[in-house]
């Protein structure tokens, strides 16, 4: 099995190109089922859950052919892929495939709208809380869809006509019961309202490439989604905005290391909440032509309190990432996880380095240490494991981390971007 290796102690300096939104990769390349025209993905990232989800869709009858190698940045750029869907050819997601990542669970909204009918496992993915999927099914049977369990799988059906135009409100934010609704509802019969709608951008990413596929939403960036079903969506080129939660990965890991680097093609915008906390940490954040620069504390890394919350706020998926960086402040910090309940299970892993962390509940109080020592650690999950990296670099001497394939899911190409800024990091075959 792969490992990282790595010897902290480097303060990363450089550029470091930010790929493309696994987040929105995903749901982008699911909307391709929505239509028999052609959609050409720009900027899509190499990882792991776009190979597993090209499976998924190839499984429904979608050919996929890389356009060209679109090289970018010292090699780094992202990928142009080209998504052909004639016709469904099953309107079956069968678990094998469904069950190594959540999102896929999602292509039930195209199948339904499209073909309507779906027949879709429960999904699996990370392992950080329950997870259900009944706001997906509330908002589809909401459309008129009938749903029903059976040994594990959603079938769902629509009525007659296909599915039916309806107001809904989600009791909470859900990023993939929006996605799923949203794609669903542009094929629908009549105008849909979602209200308590998720804005996370990437949300307002696919929104803007379904309707370069013909659909029509108003309402992007608000809470309150209106779409007005059309008959049938056409062709499109679209491309993958940058990613959010690689960049305040990455930010984390300069001030953490006291560095000094650009974040190439990143947008401030996406995560100024983040970037808000990383100044009140003493990082010096500045928005540049061509990303965003982080350079390191002068000085001791102060604690901050943070409490993660649905976009605009402090993204859950930074929550690890944070914590490894408070783990080295001059002081006491507290993190407040509200979206998941069981999402703190990279603190055993951050107590191997000597960090002082302790959970109460949904709270983590983090006590400063002078010094992180490196460890053999284990990747949990895909967020928690590149707080291990995190922890690595700051940390003295070496550090292995174990089961890497969650890194794999969700950051690429990482130890080469982290090496290109100084980082003494490598990958290890066994
Ligand atoms: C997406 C992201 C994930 C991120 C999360 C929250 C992708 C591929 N994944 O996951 O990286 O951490 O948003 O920003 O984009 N819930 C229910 N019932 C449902 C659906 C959700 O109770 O039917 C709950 C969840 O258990 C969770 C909360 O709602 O507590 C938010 O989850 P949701 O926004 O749906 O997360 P995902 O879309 O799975």
């Amino acid at each position: 099995m792969e490992r990282i290796r790595l010897v902290g102690g480097h303060a990363l300096s450089g550029e470091l190109p930010i790929s493309g939104a696994k987040n929105a990769a995903l749901p982008l390349m699911i909307a391709s089922l929505l239509t028999e025209e052609e959609l050409v993905l720009r900027n899509v990232p190499r990882l792991a859950d776009v190979r597993q989800l090209n499976l998924i869709l190839e499984n429904h009858g979608t050919s996929i052919e890389p356009v060209d190698s679109d090289p970018g940045f010292n090699g780094m750029g992202g990928q142009t892929l080209r998504f052909n869907t004639p016709s469904i050819t099953s309107t079956t997601a069968p678990y094998d495939l469904v069950s190594a990542m959540r999102a896929s669970f999602w292509v039930i909204g195209p199948l339904l709208a499209r073909e309507h009918e779906a027949k879709v496992s429960l999904p699996g993915g990370c392992a950080i809380g329950t997870r259900p999927v009944d706001f997906y099914l509330d908002g589809l049977r909401a459309l008129g869809a009938e749903i029903e369990l059976d040994e594990g799988y959603v079938i769902a059906r629509a009525p007659k006509g296909g599915l039916v135009g309806a107001k809904l409100r989600f009791p909470k934010v859900s990023v993939g019961a929006t996605h799923v609704v949203m794609m669903a509802a542009t094929l629908a019969n009549g105008t849909t309202i979602i209200e308590n709608a998720a804005q996370e951008p990437e949300i307002g990413n696919l929104a803007e490439c379904l309707i370069a596929l013909g659909a029509r939403i108003s309402g992007i960036g608000t809470p309150r989604l209106v779409i007005e079903g059309v008959e049938k969506l056409g062709g499109a080129t679209f491309e993958v905005l940058p990613d959010r939660i690689e960049t305040g990965t990455y930010a984390m890991a300069a001030a953490m290391t006291g560095g000094n680097i650009l974040l190439r093609g990143a947008r401030a915008e996406n995560l100024r909440a983040a970037l808000d906390v990383l100044e009140l940490t003493g990082a010096s954040v500045t928005d540049e032509d061509d990303g965003v620069r982080i350079i390191g504390p002068n000085g001791p890394i102060r604690p901050v309190d943070v409490e993660t919350q649905p976009f605009p706020g402090f993204p859950t998926d930074l929550q690890a990432q944070f914590m490894a960086l408070m783990t080295r402040s001059a002081g006491v910090s507290k993190i407040k996880e509200t979206i998941f309940e069981n999402r703190f299970m990279h603190v055993a892993e951050l107590a191997r380095f000597g960090a002082d962390i302790s959970v109460d509940g949904q709270v983590a109080t983090i006590r400063g240490v002078n010094e992180l020592r490196g460890a053999q650690v284990m990747a949990t999950d895909l967020r928690a494991s590149v707080s291990l990296i995190i922890a690595g670099l700051a940390a003295k001497g070496e550090t292995i981390v174990n089961r890497i394939y969650h890194l794999d899911r969700g950051f690429e190409r990482l130890e080469d971007k982290l090496r290109a800024c100084g980082a003494e990091i490598e990958r290890l075959d066994a």
